[in-house]
């Protein structure tokens, strides 16, 4: 691992808040997004994806990566609202984090990392990231 590389990475890529103290990704502040987009995977900090891309993944919840993520408007709408306010960078064309360029550039897995048991998929953050949740990504 580069520290320079990735911290000069991320600075570019995710966000301009992330330049900030230790490059801690802002944790997510929001008590509905905490609640709804935290039952099935860690929410995910919004500074994780562009507008565009939750924008995208706002739209779509009733067909969520093949699951029903269904909300109530005002629900969904008051949680749009949080994420495309807090977005980051990268390509709005992308609904995933992992498939992000900065996300790739960070993570070079082994192809069978899905079939680790306590890894399951490269979503899984806190499987590497013990503090992924409270933002903290760094030196795991
Ligand atoms: C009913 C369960 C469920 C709920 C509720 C849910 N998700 Fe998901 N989400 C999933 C599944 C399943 C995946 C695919 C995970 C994988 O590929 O490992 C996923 C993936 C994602 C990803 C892509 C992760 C990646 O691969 O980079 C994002 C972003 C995401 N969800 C955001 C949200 C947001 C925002 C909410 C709240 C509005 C939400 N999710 C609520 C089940 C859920
Ligand atoms: C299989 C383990 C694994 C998974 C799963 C994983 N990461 Fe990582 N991640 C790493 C490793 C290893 C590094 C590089 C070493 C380091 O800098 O901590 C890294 C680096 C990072 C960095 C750069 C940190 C820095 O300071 O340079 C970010 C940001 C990051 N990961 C976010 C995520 C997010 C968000 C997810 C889930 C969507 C995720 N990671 C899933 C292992 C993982």
């Amino acid at each position: 691992m580069l520290p320079i590389l990735a911290a000069l990475a991320l600075t570019l890529t995710v966000s301009p808040a992330l330049a900030g103290e230790n490059e801690r990704v802002p944790p997510v502040t929001h008590a509905a997004t905490l609640k709804e987009c935290g039952e099935c995977h860690m929410a995910f900090q919004p500074a994780l994806l562009p507008a565009e891309s939750w924008s995208r993944i706002m739209d779509g919840l009733r067909d969520h990566f093949g699951d029903d993520a269904g909300l109530p408007d005002d629900v969904a709408a008051d949680i749009r609202a949080y994420l495309v306010g807090h977005a980051g960078r990268g390509d709005g064309r992308l609904m995933r984090i992992t498939e992000q360029r900065w996300f790739e550039r960070e993570h070079r897995f082994r192809d069978d990392v899905r079939k680790n048991p306590d890894i399951r998929s490269k979503a899984n953050c806190e499987a590497c990231h013990r503090d992924a949740a409270r933002g903290r990504y760094e030196d795991d």
